[in-house]
């Protein structure tokens, strides 16, 4: 598994997560006591993972690279490099809505979730443009030994995603329903 593989198993990830989000947001519209710990943790995940790694690490060496091989690329790479930077506001409006909506309670749910409702939307839609057009691209220029160096920069780059969020995605697969996960309740 290269490089590219991993961005789009991330990029599948991702996506199981902002679903959960939308499915934790409907139950708490539909009247479910939110589930303080399981959104914290959620968030923590968002901020973490693609906000502190996913995005950045594209931004540092795929990005350069698929730039440097491909010119005509250009366009798209800023425009992606551009919804990285808006995500990055959004992620920190959304953990703001979640500290007041924590703080204040119910008062405070509506623009949480239209806060966090505006950050999935458009994370999706980042995911799905990458997923149509860059990654796409990216298989067909870069060669072989800019694969092997790509591999070598996300290598050295150190942090790699931790295992430390393997707790909520069991707790959401119990939580989620079909098709999305197991449709109980967490055990
Ligand atoms: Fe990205
Ligand atoms: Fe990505």
């Amino acid at each position: 598994m290269n490089t590219l593989d991993t961005i789009h198993e991330e990029h599948a990830t991702m996506l199981a997560i902002y679903q959960a989000l939308g499915h934790l947001l409907d139950e708490i519209k539909a009247g479910a006591t939110p589930d303080w710990k399981l959104l914290a943790t959620l968030l923590d995940y968002v901020l973490r993972e693609p906000e502190e790694l996913h995005h950045p690490r594209e931004d540092r060496y795929l990005f350069p690279m698929l730039s440097e091989r491909e010119p005509a690329s250009r366009a798209l790479v800023e425009r992606l490099s551009s919804q990285h930077d808006e995500g990055r506001e959004q992620m920190g409006a959304l953990a703001a809505a979640f500290i007041r909506y924590q703080s204040r309670g119910g008062e405070g749910f509506e623009t949480f979730e239209r806060t966090a409702r505006r950050y999935a939307e458009a994370a999706v839609a980042h995911i799905a443009l990458e997923e149509h057009d860059l990654l796409p691209l990216a298989r067909k220029v870069l060669t072989a030994t800019d694969l092997a160096e790509l591999d070598r920069l996300y290598r050295e780059d150190g942090a790699q995603p931790a295992g430390e969020f393997r707790e909520l995605f069991k707790k959401l697969a119990h939580r989620l329903p079909s098709p999305y996960g197991f449709g109980g309740r967490p055990r």
